[in-house]
């Protein structure tokens, strides 16, 4: 009848797979495209917390952290980045946001968006987004607005930056302020160390040099942040409340607590990247991102092609932000690369929007060979589209 909805014709439609050389998601280990087929797996299960167990262990070694409070978000990075502020600001506290990209842009709404309901504050310092910030700024920043936390992207792929923070927990600490850090595009690309660097909360993601799908995002907590979280006065949302998470994730070893259903492929795929991951080594990654990336800049250079970062150590190892040209129009250098080289690569966004092309040598795709393809597509397009 008129009331009924008919069956729609959905076709099997083909698809040509690029060469993913954006800044994610990124190809998968080969081994991940199996892991996603395997059985279903329940929450009753001594094989479910066995899997949440080697996730957990995994997690510890590629954040470098002792914290039990590890697991991973169901959801993108942004998950990681709502639990992340929800749990660890309270209602009143301040916010101070160090911005330079997009996802700081992102920490900032999620904040202010709270703030309307809970009196959170935020305080801003910036630097051009093409620099990182001295530790000097940032720490003055800390003397004058007095924060709870302070939030800082590490590799940014908005701007294809990354930024020192060695010593920033230290000095967080010194003012009575936790350490948030967005590793999304980050980790296992380049060198990050949890405990030593006094981090007290991270989020990361499996659609970048983890070379899983996107859906699943690892988040740790430091002794200090679980401190904050087990004797908080305010409820952050349900779905992203890090204290019912940990029962779930059995974090503690004694609870196995039904929170919400995980989803079992998303489980497998994380387990598999980081058994990869662990076989690999984390230096050898590192290595191996900073080896291709450094080939790439040289190859670009040798082609008269531009970077958005001037300075070379403030370069990202895994997503390089390329000048797009004066006059060129950034879907249609896209397009071309999809078209005529069958790659991938992603226009700017936030402060690159319009500006530049990110590229990822990232994941599996970081070796010479993909750095030398990317770059004699990019020189191609740029001659072929030359008006
Ligand atoms: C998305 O994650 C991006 O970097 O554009």
């Amino acid at each position: 009848s008129a009331k009924t909805v008919p069956p729609p014709l959905i076709l099997d439609r083909k698809f040509v797979v690029p060469l993913l050389c954006g800044p994610g998601p990124c190809a998968y280990w080969p081994s991940v495209t199996e892991a996603l087929a395997k059985p279903v797996i329940t929450p009753n299960c001594d094989e479910f917390y066995n899997v949440l167990d080697d996730i957990r262990a995994g997690l510890q070694y590629v954040f470098q952290t002792k914290s039990k409070l590890v697991l991973a978000m169901s959801g993108a990075g942004h998950s990681g980045m709502e639990a992340v502020i929800s749990n660890l600001v309270a209602p009143g506290e301040t916010l101070l946001v160090a911005s330079r990209g997009m996802w700081d842009q992102r920490a900032i709404i999620i904040a202010n968006r709270l703030g309307k309901y809970n009196g959170i504050k935020t305080e801003i310092t910036s630097v051009p987004s093409n620099t990182t910030f001295s530790m000097e700024q940032l720490e003055s920043e800390l003397k004058r607005t007095r924060p709870e936390a302070m939030f800082i992207t590490f590799g940014d792929s908005s701007t294809g930056t990354i930024q020192n923070i060695e010593r920033l927990g230290d000095i967080c600490h010194k003012y009575g302020a936790l350490l948030l850090v967005d590793t999304v595009v980050s980790l296992i690309g380049v060198e990050f160390l949890m405990d030593e660097w006094g981090v007290d909360a991270v989020f990361s993601a499996t659609q970048k040099a983890f070379s899983g799908p996107a859906g699943i995002a690892p988040v740790a907590f430091s002794a200090l942040a679980e401190e904050k979280i087990n004797n908080r006065k305010h409820e952050p949302s349900f779905y992203i409340d890090i204290k019912l998470l940990a029962n779930q994730w059995n974090c503690y070893g004694d609870t196995r607590t039904y929170h919400h259903t995980l989803c079992p492929p998303m489980l497998w795929a994380l387990r598999c990247c980081l058994q990869e991951i662990v076989k690999e080594t984390l230096p050898v990654s590192w290595a191996r991102h900073a080896s291709s990336t450094a080939y790439f800049h040289q190859r670009l250079q040798e082609y008269s092609i531009e970077l958005f970062v001037p300075k070379p150590e403030e370069r990202l190892n895994t997503v390089t932000t390329v000048m797009l040209p004066e006059g060129y129009n950034h879907l249609e250098f896209h397009n071309y690369m999809r078209e005529k080289h069958n790659i991938l690569v992603l226009e700017g966004r936030g402060p690159t929007l319009g500006k530049a092309i990110r590229v990822g040598i990232m994941g599996v795709n970081a070796t010479k060979e993909v750095a030398d393809k990317v770059a004699d597509a990019l020189a191609d397009s740029i001659q072929a589209l030359r008006k």
